[in-house]
């Protein structure tokens, strides 16, 4: 297999209007460390973490700024670039250092449905640190899903520019895609416009996923969807909203692929085992799926100010 160009998802920038309440929630109910920032702008980092920070607040109108992937050094970093401009694909800006934490070197373009996607390498790493056992904070980004309104344009953009590749599907309603052996670092989701659906962080373990649950139904979070554990990646989900009305996610226990063997399944999203291994979550319908249809974006095709 040729060595792919992006390595992992590193983080999601996001715009806010109510910034002093969102980054209160990030912080004192997430879990979510402050590492920076300025006024109108915050860093948060988490906890187990290298990446310098895994969600970038702003304030402003409510949109999506960014998705940041890594690469593995500045080579690929310009071989992308050159492979997406022969290919016609809008750069926003062209390979060079990058001004946000821990520096490197990257640059920007709009996907296909015109969402703002950075891609860099060399940045330093954070000073991080093991989560304890029983400490419920984010120990890393785990993924994040996008809604689109034709999820398979998206992904065949996605796994012919970006090499990623499909782990699973759920037929017209989700397709999973990884672009390391965990079974995902990003979705696409069928929704009625361009959108975030949600932004998912890597909890310790199932007892911390648990604690870190609690915690935030305590704290009063509209809590969508969870206690459960999917099928399709095997991973454990509560899904809360944000005071934004973004829909946040706890995980713990991704399924890690052999990717030499793997085969993507198709599943049915009806069958209630499919959404839900364990049987503790309420049942999915679309009442639950509208939750995370999020606002429309105005920021597509617009970059960000930052
Ligand atoms: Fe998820």
């Amino acid at each position: 297999m040729p060595e792919r160009l992006i390595t992992h998802l590193r983080h999601v920038d996001i715009a806010v209007p109510d910034f002093g309440k969102q980054l209160e929630f990030y912080t004192s109910v997430w879990g979510l460390t402050q590492v920076g920032g300025d006024t109108g702008v915050a860093f948060l980092a988490a906890e187990g973490s290298p990446e310098q920070y895994v969600v970038r607040l702003r304030e402003g109108d409510k949109r999506l700024d960014l998705i940041a992937f890594g690469a593995r050094d500045s080579a690929h970093v310009d071989e992308l670039a050159r492979r997406l401009g022969a290919a016609g694909i809008t750069l926003v800006s062209e390979p060079g250092p990058v001004d946000t934490p821990g520096g490197g070197y990257g640059f920007r373009f709009f996907d296909i449905d015109g969402r703002t996607i950075e891609v860099s390498a060399g940045v330093a790493a954070r000073a991080h640190r093991r989560v304890e056992e029983k400490e419920a904070i984010p120990v890393r980004l785990s993924h994040v899903v996008l809604n689109s309104t034709d999820i398979d344009r998206t992904r065949d953009w996605y796994t012919e520019h970006l090499d990623f590749r499909l782990s699973d599907t759920l037929g017209d309603v989700m397709h999973f895609m990884r672009c390391n052996p965990r079974h995902h670092s990003f979705a696409i989701a069928r929704g009625p416009h361009v959108s975030v659906h949600h932004i998912s962080f890597e909890l310790r373990g199932l007892d911390e996923y648990m604690r870190g649950t609690g915690r935030v139904v305590r704290a009063g979070a509209r809590f969508i969807w969870g206690p459960g554990r999917h099928l399709a990646g095997d991973n454990t989900f509560s899904y809360f909203l944000d005071p934004q009305g973004n829909t946040v996610e706890y995980t713990t226990q991704l399924q890690e692929l052999d990717e030499d063997s793997w085969h993507p399944h198709i599943y049915d999203m009806r069958d209630p085992m499919v959404q839900d291994q364990w049987g503790t979550a309420n049942p999915m319908n679309e009442l639950v799926a509208k939750e995370s249809f999020n606002d429309v974006d105005p920021g597509l095709f617009v970059a960000p100010p930052l």
